[in-house]
């Protein structure tokens, strides 16, 4: 059984499509052990507790330094035996010190087909935004191993998306979580449960 912990900052629409493909046994093999974000308010931890799920908040401004909240993050994560962290709408950059000791066992959902709209500055909306300012006509999601850089691990999985003519970024971003991210999320977990991916 691969125990997965997830992390993340906002709605939780990602959390979602997980808690939702395993209830409906497209994910098999897998636990939702922990939801953990940085902020209190999140509605993710919301969804993770209306589920059964233990939903906690681990604020980066409780502890001394960025190090010093990746070291207790991860000590917590090990404690609870972790096999996999998923990163998901989470918006800390986590320290190298967390990343050592996770090695390819932190994967990312990134709401572009990487190597496009990434890399620092690019999140939520933004990369929407910067997208049609461009004038691209496929866009997409990208499931990708975390490692020291942003958005830089190698990719996992991708799945297009079309850009329709009148999109505004929020129209844009709807079409990507409903018909990539909350797709491939789950999919790419799958492969990992299913050792496919080394
Ligand atoms: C999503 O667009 C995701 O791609 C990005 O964060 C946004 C919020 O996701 N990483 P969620 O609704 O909190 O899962």
């Amino acid at each position: 059984m691969l125990k997965i912990a997830v992390l993340v900052s906002g709605g939780g629409t990602n959390l979602q499509a997980i808690i939702d493909a395993i209830d409906n046994h497209k994910l098999t093999g897998v636990t939702i052990e922990l939801v953990v974000s940085n902020k209190d308010d999140a509605y993710a931890l919301t969804r993770a507790n209306d589920h059964g799920i233990t939903g906690i908040c681990i604020r980066p401004k409780d502890y001394a330094d960025k190090d010093a909240y990746g070291r207790y993050l991860a000590e917590f994560l090990k404690d609870h035996e972790i096999d996999l962290v998923v990163l998901a709408g989470f918006l800390v950059v986590l320290p190298e010190c967390f990343i050592d000791e996770f090695e390819n066992r932190i994967i990312n959902i990134h709401p572009s087909l990487i190597p496009s709209f990434c890399g620092d500055g690019f999140y939520g909306l933004k990369v929407h935004e910067a997208a049609l300012a461009r004038g691209v006509k496929v866009t997409g999601a990208t499931v990708h191993y975390v490692d020291k850089g942003c958005d830089t691990g190698p990719i996992i999985m991708q799945k297009a998306v079309y850009v329709e003519p009148g999109d505004t970024p929020e129209i844009l971003q709807r079409r990507v979580m409903e018909q990539a991210e909350w797709v491939i999320l789950p999919q790419a977990i799958q492969n990992i449960a299913n050792r496919q991916i080394r």
